[in-house]
């Protein structure tokens, strides 16, 4: 499985994964109307190549089939990890892919310094509790959404004992 999963960076002169980044991005973000989603999209590319943001597709077996928009915070948490948006495609789910694409950021992230990450949720909720994010009880003022974090220092405690 390892093999066949391909943590993919978007980078501005790609328009090949720019088009699939925006393919993908029109069903994560169908909540939105037409312009707002253009809006967003636009404003996450027109960041592109900024330090210490990326955004990544997933590739498995030769196909995308999730996207994410992960930073190191400078503002709310600085030096925090904050992941912004992370998405698989309705026919992959449940089959282990988002935690694996997790686990791939998680990896970057740690070897970038980073000791904690924290995001925005609602309704996956149990799927970031089920990877270690805690429910912080707060809430953010703007979204409305639940706010979660993972220390990763845990992490590299446990792996340091087994
Ligand atoms: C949330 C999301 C990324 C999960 O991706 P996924 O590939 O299906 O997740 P995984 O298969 O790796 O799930 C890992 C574990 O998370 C939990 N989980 C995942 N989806 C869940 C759900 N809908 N309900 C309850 N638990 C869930 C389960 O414990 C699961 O393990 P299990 O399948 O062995 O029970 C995907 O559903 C998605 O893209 N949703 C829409 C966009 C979104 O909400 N993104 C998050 C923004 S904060």
């Amino acid at each position: 499985m390892s093999m066949e999963l391909e943590l993919v960076p978007v980078t501005k002169d790609d328009a090949e994964k720019i088009l699939m980044f925006i393919r993908l991005g029109k069903d994560y973000f169908k909540d939105l109307d037409f312009e707002e989603r253009e809006r967003f999209m636009q404003s996450i590319l027109s960041r592109l190549g900024e330090p210490d943001r990326w955004l990544f597709l997933l590739k498995y077996q030769n196909e995308y089939v999730g996207l994410a928009h992960v930073k190191i915070d400078k503002s709310e948490r600085p030096g925090w990890g904050f992941i912004l948006e992370f998405y698989i495609v309705p026919s992959k789910r449940r089959m282990g892919l988002g935690r694996k694409f997790f686990s791939l950021i998680e990896d970057l992230l740690r070897s970038k310094g980073v000791k904690d990450i924290w995001l925005l949720a609602t309704e996956a909720i149990p799927f970031w509790c089920s990877l270690g994010f805690r429910l912080t009880g707060e809430i953010d003022k703007e979204t409305g959404q639940m706010i979660l974090t993972k220390s990763l220092r845990s992490a590299d405690n446990s792996s340091l004992e087994s």
